[in-house]
């Protein structure tokens, strides 16, 4: 697995999920929840307190055409809330993150690509080399909604972001599983998990801990739900846990142009034959149900369980 990310509260759980259960080769980072100088301060914080050891690649500080926007309002300044960072030990192995995508799209077999940050480092990807679908075992992205959105009454912060890239994805992979606001607002994180984390005592556990006491928070106030969505954990779960989530094929557009519209995911999943024909055939497997609780331990018990290298 390589997870192209903007952390961000709930990537930072997804990489500690995906540094527990996955063969993760990488990390690159992107301009999303916070700019890019905080994103890629925080995966290598993040791999650093987890004392795993993985390849971390700087991207995009913006988005191809888009004003820069953030979502420092739901995750913090820093992007992982008033979690306090050591300082670091090293730093990124490179800032050429489309390069290392496709390195590793060419070297690694069966290569699966997590996405769950704006999408223009993967549209840079397509751009230098248009074969890079072919070249994956996978692609999941944690972005759009069937629906309603986040960020707008239409649209979700990933696509939203960062529209022209995600435009582009949808348009060039022939399929890709679409782990949106359907599923991932119904697996949800809250008290009894991050006790359960804190209790573990470990360095992993006690920062997803932290995290969660920040997302717990932003999400009563602003939800008024007592449990969170950690939405990239969903996505990384649903690539270890295929048999824990269902989902359809459908065709799916982005919309670019609507005052009202623009970063909409437009779901055709119209019944009358006419959705995923020949003339638009299906592009993404959109996932829309989950057997949430059995998600959420398998994410608890991935975070307490990961192992301190060397
Ligand atoms: C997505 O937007 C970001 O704020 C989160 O990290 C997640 O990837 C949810 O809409
Ligand atoms: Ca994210």
């Amino acid at each position: 697995m390589l997870i192209d990310c903007d952390p961000g509260v709930d990537d930072a759980i997804a990489l500690l999920t995906a540094m527990s259960r996955a063969d993760l080769v990488g990390i690159t980072t992107v301009n999303g929840n916070v700019g890019i100088e905080h994103t890629t301060h925080n995966a290598l914080a993040i791999a650093q307190i987890a004392g795993v050891e993985v390849p971390i690649h700087r991207g995009a500080a913006r988005p191809l055409v888009a004003p820069t926007m953030d979502a420092a309002h739901i995750h913090g300044a820093t992007g992982l809330g008033s979690i306090e960072l050591p300082a670091l030990s090293r730093d990124v192995d490179s800032d050429d993150a489309v390069g290392f995508i496709l390195d590793m799209a060419r070297s690694v077999d069966n290569l699966h690509l997590v996405a769950v940050g704006p999408f223009t480092n993967i549209a840079l990807a397509l751009r230098r080399d248009p074969t890079l679908p072919q070249r994956l075992g996978g692609f999941t992205i944690m972005g759009g909604a069937a629906g309603p959105g986040n960020v707008t009454a239409t649209a979700e912060f990933n696509v939203w972001a960062d529209p022209e890239a995600a435009a582009m994805v949808f348009n060039e992979f022939p399929m890709l599983t679409m782990v949106g606001l359907d599923v991932t607002h119904k697996v949800l994180l809250g008290p009894a998990e991050r006790d359960r984390m804190r209790a573990a005592g470990t360095p992993a556990s006690l920062l997803a801990a932290g995290l969660l006491d920040h997302a717990v928070t932003v999400a009563s106030e602003i939800r008024g739900c007592a449990g969170a969505p950690i939405h990239d954990a969903s996505a990384v779960m649903a690539v270890l846990r295929p048999d824990l989530f269902q989902g359809r094929s459908h065709p799916v557009s982005v919309e670019l142009h609507g005052p009202l519209t623009r970063g909409m995911t437009v779901v055709d999943q119209r019944v009358d034959g006419r959705n995923g024909t020949n003339e638009s055939p299906a592009n993404a497997h959109v996932l829309f149900d989950a057997q949430a609780d059995q998600v959420v331990t398998e994410i608890v018990d991935a975070v307490i369980g990961l192992q301190v290298q060397g």
